[in-house]
């Protein structure tokens, strides 16, 4: 492999991203689903080219600062996050509207709600919102029977400043799931609870345009997509340690590792130059601490049945790698996986993307969090 960087550094295989990447395209257009990739994941408007390049129907986006890159760039932009305070509502809109970009919030709230209805009114535009959905999380969204649901609906169906885009769930509660089968049942509840959501504005006069789910272990367990119009996986794009740990996954899909040199090694550990500040102290998405420790990493190639051993703790700059049976020298480097791949990207600011060539590409959403 051919390289044109120091360590650490964030290695993207390209041909596997591309891989991941033609999967869930092909996944999607076989369910009639539109797929709308969630940028949090790798923050780069190249990877999101190769991902509309393939077919994805526009993206989704968390904070404001994030967004608004994207939505300069890109068609059809939702901001799956509730937004409260008037400013950041403000900027996107004024950025959408130069743009051309279709924006799409959510709202699980009547101060959402509110913050929303004023910036349209001071724009003159009708805004688009999904209520969102909690489905299991705890984490934001209403519930599915709830009589918050159908107030919140009556009120944007009431208002001209606001359309009702749809209906919005992120079954993250997902990746503390004890295996594939599991995640594939706590999809199935997701899709259950946001077919009775519709119902339930249905019958009370209120029609639904779009039921939008999404999280890459559930979409890529899913055996029924019956009722769904759209999905956002993010994650799938790269995958990670905890992708393998649920079953969705392999070591050989994995299209994202930490590049990293054995500075030093004493009887237990090597020590690589790669910490906190490269890896994130994330051990897992939304808590979940699967595989156990801060990654794997390999001395070749990332694949099922090679020799894999466990980042077990972390300094700033330096990881602690359990040395195992093994005695590498000082020199060698190390490819790390991270039990959550999102968080890396987000402190990187860029990425070495290794395909017939090595090139290098900005994070353009480096710890764009506000
Ligand atoms: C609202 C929302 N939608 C979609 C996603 C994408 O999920 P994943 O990272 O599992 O692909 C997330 C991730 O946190 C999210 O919060």
């Amino acid at each position: 492999m051919q390289r044109i960087s120091g360590t650490p550094a964030v290695d993207i295989d390209e041909s596997r991203l591309r891989a991941n990447v033609a999967r869930m395209q092909a996944l999607a257009t076989r369910h009639g689903l539109a797929l709308r990739p969630h940028v949090k994941t790798h923050k780069s408007i190249e990877l999101a080219r190769i991902q509309q390049d393939a077919g994805a129907f526009g993206f989704t986006a968390s904070k404001p600062q994030e967004a608004a890159i994207f939505a300069a760039r890109f068609p059809s932009l939702t901001v799956a996050y509730p937004l409260v305070v008037s400013n950041p509502i403000d900027r996107l809109l004024r950025i959408a509207a130069d743009a051309g970009c279709d924006l799409r919030f959510v709202v699980d709230s009547r101060e959402t709600l509110e913050s929303l209805g004023h910036a349209a009114g001071r724009f003159g535009r009708t805004v688009r919102t999904f209520i969102e959905i909690d489905v299991g999380l705890g984490r934001c969204g209403v519930l599915s029977d709830s009589r918050e649901l159908i107030e919140l609906a009556r009120r944007i169906t009431e208002d001209p400043r606001l359309e009702l885009a749809g209906i919005l769930s992120h079954a993250g509660h997902a990746y503390a799931a004890i295996d594939r089968s599991a995640v594939a049942a706590i999809a199935e509840r997701e899709r259950r609870t946001m077919l009775d959501a519709r119902a339930l504005l249905e019958h009370a006069g209120i029609g639904v345009p779009v039921v939008s789910v999404g999280s890459t272990p559930t979409v890529l367990a899913a055996e029924s997509f019956e009722g769904i119009d759209e999905i956002r996986p993010g994650n799938y794009i790269m995958l990670d340690g905890t992708q393998v740990a649920l079953g969705v996954a392999r070591y050989d899909d994995v299209a994202l590792s930490v590049l990293t040199t054995i500075v030093s090694r004493n009887d237990n550990h090597y020590i690589v130059d790669a910490g906190s500040k490269t890896l994130s102290s994330d051990r897992g998405a939304h808590g979940a601490e699967r595989p156990a420790g801060y990654g794997a990493a390999f001395t070749g190639a990332i694949a099922e049945g090679t020799e894999r051993l466990a980042v077990t703790r972390l300094s700033e700059e330096h990881g602690f790698v359990a040395r195992g049976e093994t005695d590498l020298p000082i020199g060698t480097r190390l490819w790390i996986v991270p039990n959550h791949a999102c968080p890396v990207v987000n402190l990187a600011r860029t990425m070495m993307l290794i395909g017939e060539e090595v090139c290098e590409i900005m994070v353009d959403a480096s710890g764009c969090v506000g």
